[in-house]
Formats: C-alpha cells, structure tokens, sequence
C-alpha cells in the first residue's frame, strides 16, 4: 500500500486578487507545511487580510488557485477557521459571548441548527480555555478589546479545525494576554493543528513561529523562520522604512547590517 504523506496545509498557486482593478496581491505562490505555527509578516495594506479572506474565499479572486490540505475550500470548510481582524467586525451586533462561542458549531448552511450537549460542552470548554467562563452572558458590545479578541479565539477553538486562519490576533492585548494566547496556540500546534497568524510585532517573529511568509503585495519570501526572517529580506518586505525596521534592531545588529548605506567610494 502506498503510504499517505502529510498533504500541504495550505497552497497558494500563481494567486492575484485585485480591488476595482488594482492589484493588491500579486502572482503569489507558495505551500504551507501543516502542524506548524506560521507568521504571515508585511507593513500596513501589503495585502495580508486579503489574502487570508481569498483563502476562506471571501474576496473574488482574480485569477491562480487556493488548496486546503489538497482540496478546494468548499471540501474542508469545516476544517477551517477564521479569526477576523477586530476592527472589521461589527460589535455592536447584540449577541452576549456564549452565543459568539456556540456559533463556532455552527454549520454551513445550518443557521438555525439546535446545538447538541457535545457543541455546548465544547463551547464551555473553549471558554474556560480562554479564560472567559465569567463572562459567558455579558454582551459582546460590552467587552473590551483583549476581552473580545479572546471570545474570538474561543469561537476558533470551539470549531475544532485543523486550519487556523488569525488576523492579528495579539492586536491591543496586553502581555499576560499575548503570553496566555500563545500558549495556547503551542499547545494546538501540539495537538497537530496548523496555525496562521498575521503578526505586527518583528520582535517576537523568531520566538512565536516555526515558518515565516514575508507580503509586500508580492511574496518576498515563504520559509522557516531561520532561513526566511533576515534582515535582506525584511529590508525588501519594509522597503527601506527604517522606522519600522527598527524594531528588529537586535536581529540586524548580530548580522552584518543591510540598511548601512555602503560609504561611495571616492571618485
Ligand atoms: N474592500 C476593499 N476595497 C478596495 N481596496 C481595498 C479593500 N480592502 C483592502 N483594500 C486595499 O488593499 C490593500 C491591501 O489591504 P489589506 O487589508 O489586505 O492589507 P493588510 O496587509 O492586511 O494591512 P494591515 O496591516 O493594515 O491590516 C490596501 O491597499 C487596501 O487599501
Ligand atoms: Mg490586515
């Protein structure tokens, strides 16, 4: 018998997605090991939302294809979840957090399904994982950031996916916060999952993630994080902004130093 290897978590081919003509993400291509905790990394508007929303198929793609651990979307969708970026959700939506939760049981094309005692318990549990139990009949307009953004992870965990699909998921969390979300994101990547997280803060990309993309409406570089999260290739993603580059002042300092202009030798 033919043994079945570990098929891609995720593959982009040849992807372009463009915004009333505009070009946003261009010819991306790349394969995304499956078990792994995976940083999608690029400034402001390089096209990181849409292409976590082409993924789920949420925004028209122009042309190229998406592959779910070797299946089109429509065939693993219940494997998948998604974790929007806080700011593009409607929160004054009234609906308290256990109903936020519950509805990661959901299923498509089932709004109004009953929940069964097995849905429910996932949903207690994945709130007590979040650290959320106390505040299950609160409404979600009446949280604050951190607080939503972890009934947003319950809702994912709740799903029992294999993908995870998050948009800034550390976004205005503070540090206790972040330390607790990540932990529990090692231990689903433990677990087997595969993890994506769309991440702002350069410091951490080493410590957090095993494999690195690098967007800048083009991919710039898609590897494990020793061999994609270099100064040369950060410099290409940032273009030069050194006040974003910055940031990763200790990681540029211990390598020879890219943003240095060479000294022009002398006519
Ligand atoms: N619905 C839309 N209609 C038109 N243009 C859009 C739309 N959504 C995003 N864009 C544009 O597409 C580009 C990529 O946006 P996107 O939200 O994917 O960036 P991002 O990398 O997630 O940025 P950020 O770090 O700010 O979240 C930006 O130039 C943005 O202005
Ligand atoms: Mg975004």
């Amino acid at each position: 018998m033919i043994q079945q290897v570990h098929p891609a978590a995720l593959e982009l081919h040849n992807l372009t997605v463009a915004y009333r003509q505009k070009p946003v993400l261009w010819n991306i291509d790349f394969t995304l090991p499956p078990g792994q905790l995976i940083g999608i990394v690029g400034p402001n508007g390089s096209g990181k939302t849409t292409m976590i929303k082409a993924t789920m198929g949420l925004v028209p793609i122009s042309s190229g294809a998406v592959k779910i651990f070797d299946q089109p979307l429509a065939q693993v969708r219940a494997r998948v979840s998604y974790v929007p970026q806080r700011n593009s959700v409607d929160w004054d939506f009234p609906v308290n957090v256990w109903e936020v939760v519950l509805m990661g049981r959901a299923r498509p094309g089932q709004l109004f399904r009953r929940y069964s005692r097995e849905d429910k318990a996932l949903a207690r549990q994945a709130l007590e994982q979040v650290k959320m139990e106390n505040f299950a009949r609160r409404q979600i307009a009446e949280l604050s950031g951190g607080q939503q953004q972890r009934v947003f992870l319950a809702r994912a965990l709740a799903q029992q996916a294999d993908l995870y699909l998050m948009d800034e998921p550390f976004a205005g969390v503070d540090a206790a916060t972040e330390q607790a979300i990540m932990e529990l994101l090692k231990s689903m990547r433990a677990a087997g999952k595969t993890i994506i997280v769309v991440h702002h803060d350069l410091q951490t990309v080493n410590e957090y993630f095993d494999w690195v993309v690098l967007l800048n409406t083009r991919l710039i570089a898609s590897g494990p994080t020793m061999a994609a999260f270099t100064p040369e290739l950060l410099y290409q993603t940032y273009g030069g902004k050194l006040n974003i580059l910055s940031q990763v002042g200790d990681l540029l300092s211990q390598k020879q130093h890219p943003l240095r202009e060479k000294t022009p030798k002398a006519p």
